[in-house]
């Protein structure tokens, strides 16, 4: 079972941690080339490969860390699906140039983050991750939470827990075995357009809590 990630930021890093913490192999992909990777995979070790963007969209896994606005571009250029997995780790939110008016906006209420709510016309946004990725399987999973928690799967004497939705079994059941295999302690939140707007930032009723099962 290989893993790609797309996107080596925020999120796509400290995946690639949390995996290379495991022994799990993933190649990693970003904008700018496998160049531009390789402090990130001295740091991380033999686990983790830097690639291009269509070698990491070709593993049987595929995580998706990309910001919400980059999502179309980036994945209606790849590789034909073929049942693979996705796993949707997105929110739907733009981030803001902090000179920009909208930065300032006291009607954003989430201005002080520098970023905005993206208006998805009351759509799930996983349903329009899958639509972007015809023929896979999409779980929304590694979404939820800031981004440092990830490589950190233990506190207070117990496991964080990592939410994921999806549709398939199948491709549920992988990928809640990946998450324990990562340490964390995975819950199901049933399909993807129940599950996914539950634990989704910003306004999710489950986004950025940190639950933890002891
Ligand atoms: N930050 C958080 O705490 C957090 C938590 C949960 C979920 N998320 C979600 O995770 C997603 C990513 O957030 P982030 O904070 O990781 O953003 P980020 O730090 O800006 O990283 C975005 C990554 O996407 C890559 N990218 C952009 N265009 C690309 C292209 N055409 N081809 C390949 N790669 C491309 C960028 O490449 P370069 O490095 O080359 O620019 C960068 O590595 C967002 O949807 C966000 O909502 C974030």
């Amino acid at each position: 079972m290989s893993i790609g990630i797309l996107g080596s930021g925020g999120l796509g890093s400290n995946l690639a941690r949390a995996l290379a913490r495991n022994g799990i192999a993933a190649t990693v992909a970003n904008s700018r080339g496998a160049a531009s990777l390789a402090a990130l995979v001295a740091e991380l070790g033999p686990s983790i490969t830097a690639g291009t963007v269509v070698e990491a969209a070709s593993a049987d896994i595929v995580f998706v860390a990309l910001r919400w606005t980059d999502t179309e571009t980036v994945l209606s250029r790849l590789p034909a699906w073929n049942n693979r997995i996705v796993v949707d780790g997105t929110n739907p939110v733009e981030f803001l140039d902090p000179n920009s008016p909208a930065a300032n906006d006291p009607a954003n209420p989430l201005a002080a983050y520098g970023i905005k709510a993206v208006d998805l016309g009351g759509r799930a946004s996983s349903s329009l991750i899958r639509a972007l990725v015809p023929g896979a399987r999409v779980v929304k999973a590694f979404n939820h939470l800031d981004v440092n928690a990830l490589p950190q799967p233990q506190l207070s004497g117990g496991q964080r827990v990592l939410f994921y939705s999806g549709d398939d079994a199948a491709a549920k059941a992988e990928i809640r075995a990946l998450i324990e295999a990562m340490r964390f302690f995975p819950v199901d939140l049933g399909a993807l357009d129940t599950g996914g707007p539950l634990a989704e930032l910003p306004f999710g009723p489950l986004a950025a809590i940190n639950f933890v099962k002891v």
